[in-house]
């Protein structure tokens, strides 16, 4: 099976990622890293992974339609049975979505359905939440919406400042995806939920 993981950053999950699959030996690979960055981060542990790396700039496009149709070139070139979102920050077009239909994930730093969209964690903090986390859901046209196939928690600590609840939140995120991934190209997904730690 092929998997092509969409970043637009740092890179940490979708390494997180690379690595499960690699010492777990999953019956799929990794088929290709693509970012709307070019200087995104994590195409570089990419590249010296082996991994096949593409970037489509999202700033050379007029319009998020036009952009959507080169990037759904650049991923199906790699004929994807999953598209991973990881830290991809675009608002992606319907027919997009709909294109990769049960077949594309993201990775939402929050207990969905609380706290879409961005600022998380601030969002979590404001509300006095004692349990925080992150979810792990199929991408549905409405944004941070579809269906959770996984979630893990963690405590809100006194004291917590933004920064210090997103590094906590970070450690489950690279042990969920990893994990909800392989249940989904195994067959069995909402296997992945459960926090690890
Ligand atoms: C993660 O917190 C992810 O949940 C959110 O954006 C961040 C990306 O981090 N969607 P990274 O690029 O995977 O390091």
């Amino acid at each position: 099976k092929n998997i092509v993981i969409l970043i637009s950053g740092r890179g940490s999950n979708m390494e997180s990622v690379v690595r499960a699959s690699q010492a777990e030996q999953w019956p799929a690979r990794i088929a290709a890293v693509i970012s709307n960055k070019a200087d995104a981060a994590g195409l570089v542990f990419a590249r010296a992974n082996g991994i096949v790396t593409a970037v489509v700039p999202s700033k050379d496009f007029a319009s998020r339609a036009d952009f959507d149709v080169a990037l759904q070139q650049a991923v199906d070139a790699f004929a994807p049975d999953l598209v991973v979102l990881a830290g991809f920050m675009r608002i992606l077009t319907a027919p997009f979505v709909e294109h990769y239909a049960g077949r594309m994930i993201n990775i939402h730093p929050s207990l969905l359905p609380d706290f879409p969209g961005l600022a998380t964690h601030r969002q979590a903090l404001e509300a006095g939440v004692a349990r925080h986390g992150v979810s792990v859901h199929i991408v549905t046209a409405e944004l941070d919406h579809g269906p959770v196939l996984g979630q893990a928690e963690v405590e809100v600590l006194p004291g917590d400042t933004e920064a210090t609840l997103a590094a906590r939140v970070l450690v489950q995120e690279h042990i969920l995806y990893p994990r909800v991934i392989r249940a989904f190209i195994e067959g069995r997904p909402g296997a992945g939920s459960g926090t690890a730690a």
